[in-house]
């Protein structure tokens, strides 16, 4: 097995994705240190639309992909089916699927974002919050185990209870026995406060959504650090600060 002496685990869309520049300058700093890196990419896309998005923004093969919001992990294209088995416990598509049709609001996600372990829609209207805990209270009643994670004001994802980017990430941890201490965690938005706290340290990117900022401001911590720099630029900024990248360069 590979060692690695640290891990880098990112966020794409709005975090190591949104400016092709600090994207490009962030590859070049990890380039001169490839193999003492563990990379892996943690995204709410499924595993095909991230490799588009990868081949679209020239982005480096990571090490791992955690797709799907932590549902799915894939190692050089393909699935680990030990995270897979895990996840497929406890875990009723068909009767969840059965309870969410009695919420109309909830409008479903393209099935190509649909997979064995997640089940996705999009939620938009200012009763949001309401709808989410009658959700929350019916799966319960009905003796339905699921993780509720509401993104970006719009995405809703239904998960097995041990799907989440976080967990997926502590998984690869115990897998890889990397030091928890040489791990780092970037991202902006609500689904990445898994990452986060999973993590050592972590960065959230300036540009990161309300639903993480509020996060952040809760955890008085001086292991995370709100950059002050967008997408890329902001990973660079945290990476230098916990001294995982020479600064000023
Ligand atoms: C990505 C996925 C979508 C998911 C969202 C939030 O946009 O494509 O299915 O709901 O992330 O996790
Ligand atoms: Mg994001």
């Amino acid at each position: 097995m590979v060692t690695h002496s640290w891990l880098l685990i990112t966020d794409l869309d709005h975090t190591l994705v949104g400016d092709d520049a600090a994207t490009q300058a962030l590859n070049q700093q990890l380039l001169q240190q490839r193999s003492q890196v563990c990379l892996i990419y943690a995204t709410g896309r499924s595993y095909p639309s991230a490799k588009t998005l990868q081949a679209d923004r020239q982005l480096l093969e990571p090490d791992y992909w955690i797709t799907g919001v932590g549902s799915e992990i894939y190692e050089q294209g393909k699935l680990e089916e030990p995270w897979a088995n895990q996840l497929s416990q406890q875990w009723h598509r068909e009767k969840i699927i059965q309870v969410t049709q009695t919420f109309p609001d909830l409008i479903p996600q393209p099935t190509a974002e649909q997979n064995p372990w997640k089940i996705s829609f999009y939620l938009q209207t200012p009763h949001a919050a309401t709808i989410l805990q009658e959700l929350e209270a019916q799966l319960a009643l009905q003796k339905l185990p699921a993780q509720i994670i509401y993104s970006s004001n719009r995405d809703l994802d239904l998960l097995p209870l041990q799907a989440h980017k976080g967990l997926a990430m502590a998984y690869l941890i115990d897998k890889l026995q990397i030091d928890r201490d040489r791990g780092i965690a970037c991202g902006d938005s609500g689904n990445d406060i898994g990452l986060l706290m999973q993590s050592t340290y972590g960065v959230v990117v300036n540009n990161a959504l309300p639903e993480l900022l509020s996060w952040y401001q809760t955890q008085n911590s001086d292991r995370y650090h709100l950059a002050s720099q967008p997408y890329a630029w902001g990973m660079i900024e945290g990476l230098e600060k916990f001294g995982f990248l020479p600064s000023g360069l």
